[in-house]
């Protein structure tokens, strides 16, 4: 409740001479008040300097006016495009979003689901470190539901993702078309499915090409510092072992390649071609402009947010959980190109 010498609502209610019903619909249901009674008790709130109590409203409601989404890494601009369209989504709602960034680490990731358990925020979006079904359903039990992003969480849960084995499958396809037949897949840890499906995608491309092989070189995590380390190791393999083209998992692991390769004096494409996925704004920028599957990262957020919201004002017993699939698409650059000869 309001402290010592801060205005309450009863303080208000008194100032515009109405009652403290009154003041509550002004406040949460203005539409319930005539005009003239809105604008005598606005001018009440604005004349003391009355501020909302939110902690008392949430401990009346129940839920705080926030959505939260818990990010794999917030350091990969892939994520703050999606959540951009979390926030446009939220905001448009009257809502605020908590941003969380479980770094890829599943302690973490438990830690921000407790502190937003307690916080009763409306919902959690959340990209999992793993396969978190679980916790997730335990946290929807205790009545904040749920939506997976950018990854399947089973017809359980509400997701929206793309199709990454689709996603590795044309970016392999790419290489073998310019005429590679020796790839390196980069990326990891397995437990990420992302990191998963776009080599199951990748091995579907090269299984169909007689003559093609993938070396995978699984990493520790899907950034810039993995992707560097990445280049060392196929820049130390003899010429013949080496792979012409890499498929990274990810931009921020491409990236890091592109910059290892280019340190060591070694042609993009021409000793190696890169392909990297999320087409992030850098791809573009990149010192070799890169090829990479793009996807729809904006759309991705809004449209997770947009189910979320719908879940949260639904009954439970006749929500209907949709998991949306977007299509990526290869946007093609100058880190691939034609083999010489073909
Ligand atoms: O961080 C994991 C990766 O999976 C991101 O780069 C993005 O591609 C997501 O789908």
């Amino acid at each position: 409740m309001a402290g010592p010498g801060t205005p309450s609502m009863k303080d208000v209610a008194a100032r515009a001479g109405v009652s403290l019903g009154t003041v509550s619909n002004v406040l949460n249901k203005p539409d319930r008040v005539s005009v003239q009674t809105r604008d005598r008790v606005r001018a009440a709130i604005e004349q003391l300097g009355f501020v909302r109590n939110e902690t008392a409203r949430q401990l009346r409601s129940g839920h705080s006016r926030t959505l939260a989404y818990v990010a794999l890494d917030s350091g990969n601009p892939f994520f703050t495009d999606v959540a951009e369209g979390v926030q446009d989504a939220a905001e448009a709602s009257g809502l605020a979003v908590f941003l969380c960034n479980s770094r890829e680490d599943g302690g973490r990731q438990d830690f921000y689901l407790d502190m937003l358990e307690q916080q009763r925020v409306e919902g959690i979006l959340i990209t999992p470190t793993d396969n978190a079904t679980d916790r997730l359903d335990r946290v929807r039990k205790r009545g904040i539901p749920v939506v997976v992003v950018d990854r399947d969480a089973g017809p359980d849960f509400c997701s929206v993702t793309v199709d990454d084995v689709a996603g590795g499958e044309l970016a392999a396809t790419h290489l073998l078309e310019a005429g590679h037949r020796k790839l390196a897949y980069i990326g990891g840890p397995m437990t990420i499915g992302q990191a998963a499906d776009r080599l199951t995608g990748a091995r579907k491309a090269v299984a169909a090409v007689p003559g093609a092989e993938l070396v995978v070189l699984e990493t520790a995590a899907l950034n810039v510092a993995e992707g560097r380390r990445a280049g060392e190791r196929l820049a130390g393999l003899p010429g013949s072992r080496r792979p012409t083209a890499a498929f990274c998992a990810n931009d921020l692991l491409a990236l890091g390649l592109l910059q290892r390769m280019v340190r060591l004096g070694l042609d993009v494409p021409g000793d190696l071609a890169i392909v990297g996925y999320d087409d992030i704004e850098f791809a573009e920028a990149a010192a070799v402009p890169l090829t990479s599957v793009s996807q729809p990262r904006h759309l991705l957020g809004r449209t997770a947010a947009e189910l979320l919201l719908d879940e949260a004002a639904s009954d439970p017993a006749k929500h209907r959980h949709r998991q949306v699939v977007f299509s990526p698409e290869l946007v093609v650059r100058a880190s691939t190109a034609l083999r010489p000869g073909t």
